[in-house]
C-alpha cells in the first residue's frame, strides 16, 4: 500500500476504535504526503515500501507524542489532550508540523521501533480468570506471563475492578491508583482473597516501566485523546513502583520449558494478546510444553493456563477476545467469559 494510502487506512481504524484525534491527524499527514509537502517527506524518507502491518502511521505518531510527552514541544502540547491540552486540527497542524522539522533526526530514529503497548484494561479478564484458579485451589499464586511487555498487568491483583450491574460489587483495592469502572458484567468472578508470591514476565521485547524511558515509550503509543486508558496506563505505573515484577527478554517457548511447578503454590502461565505473534512452531511448542506441565501436575502442585486472546469458539465463526482457563490436574478448558482488544469491559458467562 503506498505511504498515503496506508495513513488513510489507519486514521479511518484509529476513528473507529476511539481516537477522532488521530482520525483527523492521520488523514491531515496522508494530505500533506499527497501534497508533497517536503517536511512530512523528509521525515518518511526510506518508508515508502514498509509493510502494512509495521503501522508506519503508528509509529510516527507515537514518535511525536514521545516529544510531546518529554515536554520538548511546548506549543503542540497545548493542542494535546494528554497534556492538558485540547484538541483542534486546524490550530494544531502547523506545530505538528513544525515538531517533525525540529525533531527530525530523532524521529527517524524513533520511526525504527515497533509499537510497544501494555493494555492494563486486559488485567480486568486476567484477574477475573485467576479469582477461578484460587478459588479451586486454595493455594499462592506464583504467575508466569509470556509476552509481558512491561509485565503490568503482572500487578492486577493490586487493581480495582468495579461490577456494573450489581453497581457497587467489584474486586480489588478501592483505594488502588488503577480503578477500571464498569469492569466487569455478568456473573461475577469468585470473592477470594488472592496472595501472589511470585510475579515474572517474559517478552522479547521488554519494557521497564520503573525507567523514566520505559514510561514514555509506554504512554508515547496510548492515543492522546483516549484519557481513560492513559489514566489507566499511569495508575500501574505508579503500582509498579511499589510491586517489583521482572520482565526477562526471552522468548516465550524458552520460558514455559524452564517453568517447573512448586508445591504448596499454584503455577499459573498467562498471557493476552501476543499469540498471534509466536510463530506456528513456537506455538506447537508452547501447547506440547504446557501439556507436559499439566501431566506433572498434582493436587499439591497444581497448574493452570489463562489467556485473554482472539480465537474462534468453534471453527468458521468470529473471533471473539475469549477469556479462556483450563487447570490441571483435572479441569477442562472453560471460556469463562468475552472481552474487548483493550480489556474492558469483559462480560462473563
Ligand atoms: C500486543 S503486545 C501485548 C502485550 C501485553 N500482553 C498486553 O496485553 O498488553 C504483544 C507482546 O508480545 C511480545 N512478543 C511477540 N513475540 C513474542 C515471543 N515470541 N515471545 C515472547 N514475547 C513475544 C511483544 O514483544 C509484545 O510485547
Amino acid at each position: 500500500m503506498e505511504v498515503a494510502a496506508a495513513f488513510r487506512w489507519q486514521a479511518e481504524a484509529c476513528a473507529r476504535l476511539g481516537s477522532p484525534m488521530y482520525g483527523e491527524l492521520l488523514h491531515r499527514v496522508a494530505d500533506a504526503v499527497a501534497e508533497g509537502d517536503p517536511v512530512v517527506r523528509a521525515v518518511l524518507a526510506g518508508h515508502e515500501q514498509d509493510p502494512g502491518p509495521s503501522a508506519l502511521a503508528l509509529r510516527l505518531a507515537g514518535s511525536v507524542h514521545r516529544v510531546v510527552l518529554r515536554g520538548r514541544a511546548p506549543a503542540l502540547a497545548h493542542h494535546y489532550p494528554s497534556t492538558g491540552g485540547r484538541w483542534e486540527l486546524a490550530a494544531a497542524w502547523p506545530a505538528w508540523r513544525e515538531v517533525l522539522r525540529q525533531h527530525q533526526a530523532e524521529i527517524t530514529e524513533l520511526l525504527r521501533q515497533p509499537p510497544q503497548t501494555n493494555e492494563v484494561g486486559r488485567a480486568a479478564a486476567l484477574m477475573g480468570g485467576l479469582l477461578h484458579v484460587v478459588a479451586a485451589t486454595g493455594r499462592p499464586v506464583r504467575l508466569l506471563e509470556i509476552g509481558a511487555s512491561a509485565g503490568l498487568n503482572l500487578r492486577a491483583d493490586r487493581f480495582r475492578y468495579d461490577h456494573a450491574d450489581p453497581a457497587g460489587a467489584g474486586w480489588g483495592p478501592p483505594d488502588s491508583p488503577v480503578r477500571l469502572p464498569g469492569a466487569w458484567a455478568g456473573s461475577p468472578p469468585p470473592d477470594v482473597d488472592v496472595d501472589v508470591v511470585e510475579r515474572t514476565g517474559v517478552d522479547i521485547a521488554p519494557l521497564d516501566p520503573t525507567t523514566e524511558e520505559g514510561r514514555l515509550t509506554l504512554q508515547s503509543y496510548v492515543w492522546p485523546d483516549q484519557a481513560e486508558r492513559l489514566a489507566r496506563l499511569r495508575g500501574a505505573l505508579a503500582v509498579a513502583r511499589d510491586v517489583p515484577a521482572p520482565v526477562h527478554r526471552r522468548d516465550a517457548l524458552s520460558a514455559v520449558r524452564a517453568l517447573a511447578l512448586r508445591e504448596g503454590t499454584v503455577t499459573v502461565l498467562w498471557h493476552s494478546v501476543m499469540w498471534q505473534y509466536l510463530s506456528a512452531e513456537e506455538r506447537a511448542g508452547v501447547e506440547t510444553e504446557i501439556a507436559a506441565l499439566g501431566d506433572r501436575a498434582s493436587a499439591a502442585a497444581p497448574f493452570a493456563h489463562l489467556r485473554l486472546e482472539p480465537l474462534q469458539r468453534t471453527p468458521g465463526e468470529d473471533r471473539e477476545f475469549l477469556v479462556l482457563l483450563r487447570q490441571w490436574p483435572e479441569g477442562e478448558q472453560r471460556v469463562l467469559g468475552r472481552a474487548v482488544p483493550h480489556g474492558v469491559p469483559v462480560r462473563w458467562e
